[in-house]
C-alpha cells in the first residue's frame, strides 16, 4: 500500500509528474473518486489543509468525512492500530494531522488504505508539494533556483528542504543556532541533494543566507502544540523577513509563507501583503497539488 507520509514517499519523477498534472488540471471536475470515501482525522486545527482536501475530493466526485480526533475513541485509549484496521474497512483513504510522526507511521503500518500526512510535528509534505508547484510556476529551470528558509527549524522547514534538495534546487535553511533543524532532517536533505544534484546549506546568519535568494520562505515561530516562550521569540527576531533582509535578495525575489502568518513576528506586514508575496498562490496550489495526490494514491490503490 502506498502512503504519503513524507516527501520521499514519491520519487523525483513522480513529484515532477504530479506537479505537471496539477498545473494542467487546475479547475478539473471529474468523477475519478466516484464511490470512494476519504476520511480526515485531525488532532490539530486547520484551515487550508482541511478545506483544500474537502473541496478537492468534491471536485473529483468522491465523499469526505472529517473527524476531530478528540471525538474518536482514540482519545479514550483505543489503539492507533485498531483504529487504522477498522477505518480501512470503511474508507478508501485517510488524511491525518497529528503530533508525532511515529504515531502516523504506526497508523500507516496497520492501514490497508492510503494514508496521507496532513502535518505532524516533524513534517508537512503536502505543503511542500504546493510550495514546489508555486516555485515551478515562476521558474522553468529549478536547478538555478535558490530558496532560503528563515526562522524556526520546524516541520515546514524539514519538508521544504526535502523537496528542494530532491528536485535539484539550492536550499538554504537559516535558523538561530538553538533552533536548527534536527540532525535527521539535515541528513535527509543532504543525501537527497547529493543524489539528485541539489545543494544544501545550513547556517545561522540571515544577512549571508539571503544574498541572491530567489525565494525567501518563513513560517510561524511557535508551531501548533508549542508554548510561546519569550527566549525563543528573542532568538528569532533577526530572522524576520522585512525590507532590510529582502534588500539582500535577488531583485526578482518572491516571498513565501505556508500560512497562517503572524504579521510583525516572522514576517513584516508590508512584506506579507506586498507585491513580492506569493502566499495566496501557494495556498491555492494546495488544492491543485493534493487533487493529483488523491488521484495517484486512491485511484491507483483501486486499480
Ligand atoms: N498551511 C497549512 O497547512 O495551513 P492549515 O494549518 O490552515 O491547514
Ligand atoms: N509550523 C506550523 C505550520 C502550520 C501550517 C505548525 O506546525 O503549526
Amino acid at each position: 500500500m502506498r502512503h504519503f507520509l513524507k516527501v520521499m514517499d514519491l520519487s523525483p519523477q513522480e513529484v515532477a509528474d504530479l506537479i505537471a498534472a496539477a498545473k494542467a488540471n487546475k479547475g478539473e471536475h471529474s468523477d475519478v473518486l466516484s464511490g470512494q470515501s476519504l476520511g480526515m482525522i485531525f488532532a490539530k486545527p486547520s484551515t487550508r489543509t482541511r478545506v483544500s482536501f474537502t473541496v478537492g475530493v468534491y471536485e473529483l466526485g468522491g465523499h469526505l468525512m472529517f473527524i476531530s480526533e478528540r471525538e474518536m475513541q482514540l482519545g479514550r485509549g483505543e489503539t492507533v492500530e485498531d483504529t487504522a484496521r477498522v477505518l480501512s474497512r470503511y474508507l478508501d483513504g485517510v488524511v491525518i494531522r497529528t503530533y508525532s510522526q511515529a504515531d502516523l507511521d504506526r497508523y500507516a503500518a496497520a492501514s490497508t488504505i492510503p494514508v496521507i500526512n496532513g502535518l505532524t510535528d516533524e513534517r508537512h509534505p503536502c505543503q511542500a508539494l504546493a510550495d514546489l508547484m508555486t516555485i515551478s510556476e515562476l521558474r522553468d529551470d529549478l536547478t538555478n533556483v535558490k530558496v532560503v528558509y528563515l526562522g524556526d527549524g520546524n516541520n515546514v522547514a524539514n519538508s521544504l528542504a526535502n523537496i528542494c534538495a530532491m528536485m535539484g534546487m539550492h536550499i538554504v535553511v537559516c535558523t538561530p543556532p538553538e533552533l536548527e533543524q534536527p540532525q535527521w532532517a539535515m541528513d535527509e536533505a543532504r543525501e537527497l541533494a547529493e543524489k539528485n544534484g541539489g545543494t544544501t546549506e545550513f547556517m545561522t546568519d540571515p544577512a549571508v543566507a539571503t544574498r541572491s535568494a530567489d525565494f525567501l520562505y518563513t513560517d510561524v515561530w511557535f508551531s501548533m502544540g508549542q508554548q510561546r516562550v519569550p527566549d525563543k521569540q528573542k532568538q528569532l527576531e533577526p530572522y524576520r523577513i522585512d525590507d532590510e533582509l529582502l534588500a539582500n535578495a535577488n531583485p526578482e525575489c518572491k516571498v513565501m509563507h505556508c500560512l497562517p502568518a503572524h504579521r510583525g513576528e516572522e514576517i513584516a506586514a508590508d512584506v506579507l501583503d506586498g507585491p513580492k508575496s506569493i502566499v495566496l498562490q501557494q495556498a491555492e496550489n494546495r488544492l491543485h497539488a493534493q487533487k493529483e495526490l488523491l488521484k495517484k494514491l486512491m485511484s491507483d490503490a483501486k486499480a
